[in-house]
């Protein structure tokens, strides 16, 4: 059991934050609110062309195997001026999307859980958990190991830990691994009471191998739990945060983080993200029990803010 505090293999700093990711310079972008061209994708979003498989990034098209550092690459940029920037792209709501994910699942009111992070970057939701389930059932013992494949983004989670109450207890540990391979020796299968995720799936290559990994380190009877930007179901609202995101969102990147490349992946791999119905359905082929598929009561699935960003959950029986 992995009780302290720690960051596993933690990367070299690879470049300083303002710097333009190298990768990124030549991004081709389409047009504002333009659609991602439609691909004979699978549920992951793989294609295959001729021989070589492919994936999306962003509006690109890109080898499978060269997402997963292109991905890496945006975050090591964007660690340092990631909270900073998460609240200004989004004027604060995503504290409270944030709060209302975690107040749903209610940690520490039927005892203390044990919790795993998975793209939890800087530990937003990690924080919650504890806070929660500390303030409100004066539970003590709930535990989150917050996981990413970036070790600069927990790296930022780790100075930010230092700060709290929770430093240098066991209720904490950041570790470094790929949510889609998660090494069975350090995450044993049938260990955890709640999976949470947040803003992390539509980032990974392969979303079944990420809900597979989720399905087996959760207990039976565990929560899989995941915030992620959605589908807006008003076509007025999606015309005009449409605009918003593709001119605001990667302008804010330019003069706050002085890099506008990764705001613009940010945005474009927010549209490739399966709408809500389809994600129920991988959540559903996983082997989770999920509601109904549609939204709302009985639901797989709860809109905030008319689909800007959804909450899916799902049970491992
Ligand atoms: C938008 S951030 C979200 C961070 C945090 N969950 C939050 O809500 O503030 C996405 C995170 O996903 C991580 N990530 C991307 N691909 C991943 C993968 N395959 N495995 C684990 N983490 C991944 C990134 O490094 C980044 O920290």
């Amino acid at each position: 059991m992995h009780r302290t505090l720690r960051l596993a293999n933690p990367r070299p700093l690879l470049s300083s934050a303002r710097a333009q990711p190298r990768h990124l310079v030549a991004v081709r972008h389409n047009h504002q609110n333009a659609s991602p061209a439609p691909a004979a994708s699978s549920s992951s979003g793989a294609n295959v062309s001729n021989d070589q498989r492919t994936t999306h990034f962003g509006f690109q098209t890109v080898p499978e195997e060269a997402k997963e550092s292109l991905v890496r690459n945006v975050f090591d940029s964007v660690a340092s001026s990631y909270d900073v920037m998460n609240d200004a792209m989004s004027m604060g709501v995503h504290r409270l999307w944030k709060d209302d994910f975690v107040a749903r699942l209610k940690p520490g009111a039927r005892g203390p859980l044990r919790c795993i992070d998975v793209a939890g970057g800087t530990g937003d939701i990690a924080l919650r958990i504890l806070d929660f389930a500390r303030e409100k059932y004066a539970d003590r013992e709930t535990s989150v190991d917050v996981v990413d494949i970036n070790g600069e983004m927990l790296k930022e989670g780790f100075k930010r830990f230092k700060k709290t109450m929770y430093h240098n207890t066991p209720q904490i540990a950041f570790k470094e691994a790929n949510a889609q391979a998660m090494p069975e020796a350090e995450f044993p299968s049938n260990t955890y009471d709640l999976y949470t995720i947040a803003f992390g799936i539509r980032n990974c290559t392969s979303v079944p191998d990420v809900l597979k990994e989720a399905y087996r380190v959760l207990k039976p009877g565990g929560t899989f739990a995941c915030l992620e930007f959605s589908r807006v179901n008003n076509p007025l609202f999606r015309s005009i945060y449409d605009q918003y995101s593709f001119s605001v969102i990667p302008l804010l990147g330019t003069l706050l983080a002085g890099d506008r490349a990764s705001y613009q992946y940010l945005v474009e791999s927010i549209r490739r993200f399966p709408p809500q119905p389809e994600f129920a359905k991988m959540i559903q082929d996983a082997g989770f029990v999920t509601g109904g598929l549609h939204e709302g009561k009985g639901g797989a699935w709860i809109d905030l803010w008319d689909g800007i960003a959804s909450i899916h959950t799902g049970v491992k029986l």
